[in-house]
């Protein structure tokens, strides 16, 4: 069992192979979080602890004269509110009689097989991996208000889960204003964060820095998880690197908004929680109501942070990311938006068919302006049946003809907006979120439709039911481009305003449920303006999303590297398109567009007919070693080489027996009569001797991980290479 109860020491360990999580009946029934990292041996952890008499912090009552007990220093599993502990709330409450209390004790638990599923949330599954589950009652101590803490435990693979349930069986309705998933408090906050933020076209850029006094926190109020500030986060040793020190890893299976707090309280303690965020979430809890809060993915590493990102990558490639493509390839695709954006017809598109067979792609995906009345974008959008007269043909009629060219056809949607020019919105113009005499702003020129609303989903279930009835369609690219605004749902009452947003993405979530259910053979990908909802809930119901609409291979050097902290290779969608890129006007070698794209889901967004016979045979080349090696880069693990701030950006991808790697090599600065620039490899076995594909110069492990492979000279900006090892 790697969940235990010891009895006498009133503890419960979680042990994963290589990590314990423990918690503690403290003084009083208090659950206090006693331990969490490097596998131990089941001893009472607690002794780290010191009772002692702290001014300025109060005992709890029951504790009468007690001076050593005090909330605001005990290490908790879920934070009591209002009963002395100053630091950053977990579950705030009022109650019916008015008061603002919660005072949180154990009264019971049980360790249950199989992992714990979510009512209306994506979470982590189990399927045919071991698990277990961990529930933990607490109770108010004076009113019938219980926390249910959830742990889900995947031994094998050192991860576990937490969540929520909170619920009131007080005859009286009592209000939260603000709920977290998890909070764990550390002994000690000698720490460094690990943050992934950014903008549209520059999402998740790795930032690290020091805990200091006080709270340090990010988190979205857009409706989404956000370009801004990903729902993925570091704790580490100050010390850590890729390949040694002690880390944490917390990713939230929500896409809405959301508030991650690290507070490095008085005793240089450390509280650290995930919930949705607090600002304009308030929930009428009735009698009886159940709350649900998301999932919360954790996993530590004694070894660095790319075994903690090993980790998060196996856990959410086979037990979060789900359907017929999780492992397998995904095809090769051709994109129109950056080869056209809204110029296009049917004959354009079989065109960009014809010549993309040719090369060896194996799909097309139709993007944005093939439906409604949509040349440009501000209308349209809410409209889906497809534009005949633009496309010159009926949709049906295209997917065939795209097929005879040998390519399978994907589609772009963007089921949760409304342009207010368009037939939707003269039909139903309130059904876009608006406030009440108010003029709502517009975010690309469109509206968001209330998800939250059951009449809205119900419409967009039987759309997108009609598009994806029409033909042989493959994929769909789902889009959302704006942040939410002006949120308000006429539905609710006046107090239960508070639950819009959080009641928007259960819309969202149960429609994708339907959707992806329906066809379970359709790829789907998510996006939203590139990377702008990369989050661990969507990767529940499309195994991939567009990483970003930068697709500048040197920008996206970074971008890829944040992305790859938290979330799997296969989950990056990865586009090769033209220069002068579209977003930054750099140029670079086709050759390095393509290494770049490999680290992810592959594809080709550009004008193949503007291509040379040259290009035409670097595409070529580029697919046949993408097929050739897309097990590696979708399964191996993965290793980060260099840093960012490097002059080259390196890294690699191993296989689980360590008998093939794939080393990938992009230069970012040319350089005179410069040093030879090394390599060092990791995650070879280095008593073995690997073969270097095309030199077949052969090479110890050893000698590639602690010497290195010295790279080749050469002219010219952003050169890059690939090279392939094998064991001999
Ligand atoms: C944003 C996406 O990220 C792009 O790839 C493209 O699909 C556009 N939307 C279309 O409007």
């Amino acid at each position: 069992m790697a969940v235990c109860y010891d009895k006498k020491s009133k503890t419960i360990s979680i042990n994963t192979e290589h990590t314990t999580y423990q918690m503690k009946i403290g003084p009083y029934g208090v659950l206090m979080h006693t331990y969490y990292g490097e596998r131990i041996s089941g001893e009472d952890m607690s002794y780290l602890f010191r009772y002692e008499d702290i001014g300025f912090s109060p005992a709890m009552g029951d504790a009468g004269m007690d001076r050593t007990v005090s909330l605001d220093t005990m290490p908790q599993e879920m934070p009591s509110f209002n009963v002395g502990d100053y630091r950053a709330e977990g579950i705030r409450v009022q109650h019916g009689d008015g008061t603002y209390v919660l005072d949180l004790r154990y009264v019971s638990h049980e360790i249950l097989e199989g992992k714990y599923c979510l009512e209306g949330l994506p979470a982590m599954y189990g399927d045919g991996e071991k698990a277990e589950t961990l529930k933990v009652v607490l109770r108010d101590r004076a009113k019938e208000f219980f926390v249910t803490l959830l742990y889900g435990v995947f031994e094998d693979l050192d991860i576990i889960t937490r969540a929520c349930l909170i619920e009131n069986r007080e005859e009286e309705t009592a209000v939260m204003d603000k709920a977290v998933s998890m909070s764990m408090d550390f002994l000690t906050a000698d720490m460094d964060i690990y943050t992934f933020n950014g903008r549209h076209t520059m999402e998740r850029e790795a930032e690290r820095k020091k805990l200091g006094k006080g709270i340090t926190s990010i988190g979205s109020l857009r409706g989404t998880s956000s370009h801004q500030h990903n729902p993925f986060v570091i704790l580490c040793e100050p010390e850590t690197e890729e390949e040694h020190g002690g880390c944490y890893g917390f990713a939230y299976v929500y896409s809405g908004n959301f508030l991650v707090e690290a507070e490095c309280s008085q005793l240089d303690m450390l509280r650290f929680t995930m919930g949705i965020h607090p600002s304009r979430f308030k929930v009428m809890l009735e009698k009886g109501r159940i709350f649900t809060m998301p999932e919360v993915i954790m996993s530590y590493s004694g070894n660095g942070l790319g075994k903690l990102s090993a980790q998060f990558h196996r856990a959410m490639r086979n037990h979060l990311c789900r359907g017929k493509f999780k492992n397998s390839r995904r095809p090769i695709l051709i994109n129109n938006w950056e080869a056209t954006y809204f110029d296009f017809n049917g004959e354009k598109l079989i065109a960009i068919a014809e010549e993309a067979s040719k090369l060896g792609i194996e799909m097309l995906v139709m993007d944005d302006g093939w439906f409604g009345k949509r040349d440009f974008d501000e209308s349209g959008l809410g409209d889906w049946f497809p534009n005949e007269e633009k496309l010159g043909m009926g949709l049906h009629e295209l997917i065939q003809r795209v097929k005879e060219k040998g390519l399978s056809f994907g589609i772009w949607i963007e089921p949760e907006m409304v342009n207010e020019d368009s037939r939707l919105y003269r039909q139903h113009p309130d059904w876009a979120i608006t406030l009440p005499d108010r003029e709502p702003g517009r975010g690309r020129c469109q509206l968001v439709l209330d998800l939250g609303r059951e009449c809205v989903r119900e419409y967009l279930y039987q759309a997108i039911c009609g598009i994806l009835d029409t033909g042989d369609i493959s994929y769909v690219k789902w889009d959302m481009n704006r942040s939410i605004s002006d949120v308000y749902n006429p539905e609710l009452s006046p107090e239960q305003q508070g639950e819009a947003g959080h009641r928007y993405v259960l819309g969202l979530y149960e429609l994708l449920e339907k959707i992806t259910t329906r066809y379970p053979d359709v790829l789907f990908e998510g996006c939203s303006g590139g990377g702008g909802r990369f989050d661990a809930g969507m990767l529940y119901y499309s195994p991939q999303i567009w990483c970003s609409d930068d697709t500048d291979a040197i920008e996206r050097l970074k971008i890829q590297y944040g992305t790859s902290f938290g979330y799997p290779i296969s989950t990056v969608g990865s586009h090769v398109s033209a220069c002068p890129n579209h977003q930054n006007g750099r140029i670079t070698p086709l050759h390095t567009r393509g290494t770049v794209a490999m680290a992810g889901s592959f594809g080709y967004e550009l004008d193949i007919s503007k291509m040379t016979a040259e290009d035409k045979e670097e595409v070529r080349e580029q697919i046949k070693n993408y097929k050739k090696y897309f097990e590696l880069i979708q399964e191996g693990d993965y290793y980060r080489l260099t840093k960012p701030e490097e002059i080259f950006m390196g890294w690699q991808f191993v296989s689980q027996d360590r008998g093939k790697s794939l080393v990938n090599v992009v230069m970012t600065s040319a350089r005179s009569n410069a040093p030879g620039c090394i390599i060092r490899c990791r995650g070879l076995n280095p008593q073995d001797n690997y073969k270097e594909a095309g030199t077949g110069r052969v090479y110890s492990g050893s000698a590639l991980m602690y010497g290195g492979y010295l790279l080749p000279k050469e002219m010219g900006e952003y050169q890059s290479y690939q090279m392939y090892f094998e064991r001999v």
